[in-house]
C-alpha cells in the first residue's frame, strides 16, 4: 500500500522519501520510480518504524533533499497471528504494538517535532484498520493496535489543529498486498477467524471483497494534499463495506 500511495505522490508532482526497513522493498521502489521518469522526485531511506533515532532520521533526509517536510503518511504495519486471547504470548502482544501503535507515535513525534519547531502546515495520514471497529477484520493485538492509532490520531489531530497540522486516518478492509507475510501463524486463533467469513489475513485470502492498493491511494491523496484542508480528526474506512458484515 505504501508504494501505491508513494507513487500516487509522485505522479501529482510531490517529492516523496519512502521510509521501510526492507531495503529490497525499497530498490524495487525506486527501479519502478525510474522506469516512470520520476527519479528525480524520489528519495529511499531505510527506517525502522520502532527506532527513535531511524524515525527523526527519515524526517531529516527529507528535509536535507527536498528542503522540507510538510506531510507524513504512516503506514507500517504488520498483521498479528490471530491468536486469541486467552493463548496470545506477552511477545506476540509487545510485537504488534510496538510496530502498530507506538512505532505510529514514534514516527508522528519525530515529523511533529521539525513541522512545530518551523511552524510548518502540515498533515498526517495514518493508515490504521477497519479492525480498530470490527474485531473479526483483526486478532485482539492488531485490533488493539489499530483502535490506539485512530486514538492517537484523534489526539494529534486535537492538539496540533490549531497550529495547522491537521491528522486524519484511512481505515482499509481486506487489501491484497504482502502482509500475510508478517503472520508467524497461530492455527487455533487463524481457524476462528476462517469461520466468521471475513477474515483479511489469512493466507487464502477467502474473505470478499478484497480491495487493491490502488484503490487506497487516492483517499491518502486527498488528505495530504490542500483539497482536504478542512477534514482533520476523520477516520475514514475504505472496504468495499466489508465492515457491514
Ligand atoms: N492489507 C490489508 O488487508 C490491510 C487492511 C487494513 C489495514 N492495513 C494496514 O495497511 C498498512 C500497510 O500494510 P500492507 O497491507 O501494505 O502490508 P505490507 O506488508 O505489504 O507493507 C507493510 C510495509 O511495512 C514495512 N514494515 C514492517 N515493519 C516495519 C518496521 N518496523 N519499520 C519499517 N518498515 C516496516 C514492510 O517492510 C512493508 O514494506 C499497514 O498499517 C496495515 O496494517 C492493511
Amino acid at each position: 500500500m505504501g508504494k501505491a500511495i508513494a507513487i500516487a505522490y509522485l505522479k501529482e508532482g510531490a517529492n516523496v522519501v519512502a521510509a521501510d526497513f526492507n531495503e529490497v522493498g525499497l530498490e524495487d521502489l525506486a527501479k519502478e520510480v525510474s522506469e516512470l521518469g520520476l527519479i528525480s522526485q524520489f528519495k529511499a531511506v531505510k527506517c525502522n518504524i520502532t527506532n527513535d533515532d531511524d524515525c527523526a532520521n527519515a524526517v531529516k533526509v527529507c528535509v536535507d533533499t527536498f528542503g522540507t517536510c510538510n506531510v507524513l503518511t504512516s503506514n507500517v504495519g504488520i498483521a498479528d497471528d490471530f491468536s486469541l486471547v486467552e493463548d496470545i504470548t506477552n511477545e506476540q502482544w509487545d510485537r504488534l504494538i510496538s510496530v502498530n501503535l507506538t512505532g505510529q507515535m514514534k514516527m508522528s513525534r519525530a515529523a511533529l517535532r521539525y513541522f512545530v519547531a518551523n511552524e510548518i502546515k502540515a498533515s498526517i495520514v495514518m493508515i490504521t484498520s477497519n479492525a480498530a471497529f470490527e474485531s473479526a477484520t483483526g486478532g485482539p493485538a492488531y485490533s488493539a493496535a489499530k483502535a490506539g492509532a485512530n486514538g492517537l490520531m484523534k489526539a494529534i489531530a486535537y492538539e496540533y489543529g490549531r497550529k495547522g497540522i491537521r491528522c486524519n486516518s484511512i481505515c482499509p478492509g481486506p487489501v491484497m498486498t504482502n502482509i500475510a507475510n508478517s503472520i508467524t501463524r497461530n492455527e487455533a486463533g487463524v481457524a476462528v477467524h476462517l469461520a466468521t467469513g471475513y477474515n483479511a489475513h489469512c493466507r487464502e485470502w477467502t474473505c470478499k471483497p478484497i480491495g487493491m492498493a490502488d484503490d487506497i491511494a487516492p483517499l491518502s491523496v486527498y488528505l495530504a494534499s490542500d483539497e482536504s484542508s478542512f477534514v482533520n480528526s476523520a477516520s475514514i474506512i475504505i472496504d468495499g463495506g466489508v465492515c457491514l458484515g
